[in-house]
């Protein structure tokens, strides 16, 4: 068999799909969330295609695993005109319920949705093409997440439960919701990217309306009933259609408070200037990035090339996070691309249910042409495919390619691939690395693989002010959860971590009074009737 045909054979029959990850039937979505019940939807529909081909006699052919709903921009703007009196400007039931309350009703809402693990497990490998393992590793970092969000929350609330006295002013702080939020996640990680925003934007008081990703949109579709029975009536909407034909209308209406994307940066400029008043927009986003590695001649190569692979390729190249440019100090450029073939063609390839499965098929259609072009490209301005069989595609499948030396002149230099290339850059002089990540439209962040303390130290302080994290030694991520995540230039506005997104979701509102008796005797009243949620000093444990 040649590679070709090795590659063709990942794909396998229908009856050779295990028991334990077939789905049962096609998931047919016929009804959506808004205003706090699920409407039926009889009109166009878009049909969910896995990246999972299946091999038949004919060749291999694409999968229908379901259609959801492609509504208009009226449903999009009743889910709003929902949101929008929910949170009543402020004065609806889930605004101003006690911090307490809100923590019980996500509480709920978590129970509820762990019951449906497997449904959604099983909904992302099929839908994105994600592994089993990095399946169910979304799943539970997710509610990790909203844990961790829960007890970041009673640690804010037990701050503000305390007054302030400056200058005989008495004041109490605390956070307030900002009001309508819209919501929308990306497909790499459509459930705990989507969640990041959404629980924190939800937990601190705002209503929502939220548009799943164009892939990884069923795997929500187990979810809505339990956002229904926990949340009061308009709290969480769900829009469901094309982005370019629903979100305009919404963000010309001006009600939306709060954009919270993680997508391209050029989508996020689009929408935020449809807002008539951007003054009165927050946006929270999560945008494009070219993470960069450089790997100077003092560096541990064993230890770049085992990170570069885990940095370049976990989940196909399709991370926010991933490393996606090399630089290479040329005196070890022949042995590092030596070891890194080595090391990917070690990489086990296959199907999403493949225990140990590393590279699997990617969700997006037009991404195996993209990556050709790409190729293409850099092979036109003098660069090579280094490993065997780089490059090399099936149907959805597309074999992770090294492309060296990659120069200026090409898309593989400035583009963001998301996919699985690997455009390697050899230098000389550590200046060339900091003057392209200066160059750059991007600044999420960087990893600097040397064991040189002064050249670290050296490389440590000018790339602070370019990017948002230095990793040292180790590939870029996201995680620990608990670390800011954000980005400079166009890689990200604002930031999240789980208690900086409480932070990026509420804004700060003080109760202030001169301290004189009669004001002290009314302020006592007031918190030991406990006729106030925001102007009381009740303990959260
Ligand atoms: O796609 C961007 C994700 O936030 C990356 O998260 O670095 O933990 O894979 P990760």
């Amino acid at each position: 068999m040649n590679f070709q045909e090795e590659l063709h054979s990942i794909f396998v029959e229908e009856q050779a799909i295990p028991d334990a990850f077939r789905l049962e039937k096609e998931l047919h979505q016929r009804e959506y969330l808004s205003n706090g019940s699920m409407h039926a939807w009889a009109g166009e529909v878009h049909t969910v295609i896995s990246p999972v081909y299946i091999r038949t006699a004919e060749g291999l052919k694409p999968k229908v695993i379901g259609t959801y709903p492609l509504c208009s921009e009226k449903e999009a703007m009743e889910a709003l005109d929902a949101a929008v009196q929910a949170y009543n400007n402020g004065r609806g039931e889930w605004p101003t319920m006690s911090v307490a309350d809100r923590i019980a009703h996500v509480e709920k809402f978590t129970h509820r949705i762990i019951e449906k693990k497997n449904e959604v497990v099983k909904l992302l490998m099929w839908e994105i093409g994600k592994s089993y393992a990095d399946s169910v590793k979304e799943f539970d970092r997710t509610v990790e997440y909203i844990y961790a969000t829960i007890d970041a929350l009673k640690d804010l609330d037990r701050q503000s439960s305390r007054f302030t006295i400056e200058q005989g002013i008495v004041a109490q702080v605390r956070r307030s919701p900002l009001g309508v939020v819209l919501c929308m996640g990306p497909f790499n990680y459509p459930l705990n990217e989507t969640f990041t925003t959404l629980i924190p934007a939800l937990i601190m008081g705002n209503t929502l309306l939220f548009k799943p990703p164009k892939h990884g949109t069923l795997l929500h579709y187990p979810l809505l009933e339990a956002f229904r029975d926990c949340f009061p009536k308009g709290v969480v909407n769900t829009i469901y259609g094309r982005g370019n034909k629903i979100i305009p209308e919404l963000m010309k209406s001006g009600k939306i408070n709060v954009l919270t994307l993680i997508g391209s940066s050029k989508v996020a400029n689009e929408l935020k200037k449809l807002h008539p008043k951007i003054n009165r927009l927050r946006a929270i986003l999560g945008l494009d990035a070219k993470n960069a590695a450089i790997i100077t001649a003092q560096a541990d190569l064993k230890l770049a090339v085992q990170e570069t692979v885990l940095g370049a390729l976990s989940f196909n190249g399709q991370r926010c996070t991933a490393l996606k440019i090399i630089f290479i100090h040329r005196s070890l450029a022949d042995e590092f691309l030596e070891q890194l073939s080595q090391a990917v063609a070690k990489l086990k390839i296959g199907m999403p249910w493949v225990e140990g499965v590393a590279l699997t098929p990617l969700p997006e259609p037009q991404k195996p042409a993209y990556l050709k072009e790409c190729i293409e490209d850099a092979l036109s301005h003098g660069a090579k495919v280094v490993n065997e069989h780089g490059g090399l595609t099936a149907a959805s499948f597309v074999y992770p390619a090294i492309v060296y030396p990659v120069n200026n002149r090409m898309k593989l230099y400035t583009e963001e691939q998301f996919g699985p290339v690997i455009p390697v850059v050899p230098f000389d002089d550590l200046e060339e690395t900091i003057e392209y990540l200066i160059e750059s439209t991007h600044g999420q962040q960087v990893s600097i693989f040397s064991n040189d303390e002064e050249e670290v130290a050296a490389l440590i302080d000018p790339l602070v002010n370019q990017v948002s994290r230095v990793n040292i030694n180790c590939q870029c991520q996201r995680g620990p959860d608990v670390f800011p995540f954000t980005g400079r230039k166009d890689s990200a506005e604002g930031t999240l971590s789980v208690v900086d997104a409480l932070r990026s979701f509420s804004i700060r509102s003080l109760v202030a009074s001169k301290l004189n008796e009669s004001n002290k005797k009314l302020i006592n009243e007031i918190i030991d009737s406990n006729s106030s949620n925001f102007l009381s000093t009740k303990y959260l444990f």
